[in-house]
């Protein structure tokens, strides 16, 4: 793993936009997987005033997010689908219909994650993936459990994850209580991981994420087997490490 420890937000934000600029201008027609959250917020800032400035080209970008809310639609201002258009897609050229996230409309959990598997599949391999951190170690929507799921899922959020995410809406009821998302082994297949965290409420994870046992109780811990991880977080959230 390799671990670049920023000074605050808006260094780690401007160093982890600097690498997925870097696959960008390599491969002008890579496949990006893609990461919601208010971590990478910032990240994305960067790319879209790489873009303005004229330094950065969409336009043969493919991208993959990692998850979705079952249960809202891309209208919902909660939506993963709405986050990504409204701090990233609407703001640079990409084309939308090369951009693919977890359909949260479909009810029948098996159809829609094996569509979203189908459209992975397809894409022949994420370039360089995109990854937050849960409070609880998990990623995308991979919770802690019993095993690593392997491909696209439909997970029951726990707690936790209902608790933190609750800030974004009116009341916690109005959290939805399951998610469509990819799984552990497709993130393991990426080329490369991208490994954004900020904060003090991010240390405990990413301390077990870096230096922890491998288990799927810290989903994020699988990452210590990627051959090419790179991990871009504060001094707050490297605290413990
Ligand atoms: C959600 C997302 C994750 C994200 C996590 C942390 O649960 N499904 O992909 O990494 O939140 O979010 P934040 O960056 O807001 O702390």
């Amino acid at each position: 793993m390799r671990i670049i420890k920023a000074k605050d937000y808006d260094d780690m934000s401007r160093k982890a936009a600097n690498i997925m600029a870097s696959v960008i201008t390599l491969d002008p027609s890579c496949t990006l997987g893609l990461a919601t959250g208010s971590t990478p917020i910032g990240l994305y800032k960067n790319l879209i005033a790489a873009y303005e400035n004229g330094n950065l080209d969409f336009s043969k970008v493919h991208s993959i997010n990692l998850d979705e809310y079952k249960g809202l639609s891309g209208d919902n201002d909660q939506s993963y689908r709405y986050f990504m258009n409204h701090n990233l897609f609407d703001y640079v050229n990409i084309d939308k219909a090369n951009t693919n996230v977890p359909n949260g409309l479909e009810p029948d959990s098996d159809k829609a994650c094996e569509a979203y598997n189908e459209i992975i599949h397809a894409a022949g391999g994420i370039d360089i993936q995109l990854l937050g951190l849960g409070r609880n170690g998990h990623i995308g929507f991979n919770e802690p459990c019993d095993h690593f799921p392997k491909e696209t899922h439909c997970v029951d959020l726990t707690a936790s994850t209902i608790d933190a995410n609750k800030r974004f809406f009116e009341k916690e009821e109005d959290v939805p209580r399951q998610a469509y998302t990819m799984g552990i082994q497709t993130i393991m297949q990426a080329k490369k991981v991208l490994l954004v965290a900020s904060g003090a409420d991010k240390a405990d994870a990413l301390a077990k994420t870096i230096e922890g046992p491998v288990t799927p109780e810290v989903p994020a811990s699988i990452l210590q087997f990627h051959p090419d991880v790179t991990i871009v977080a504060d001094e707050a959230a490297l605290s413990l490490v």
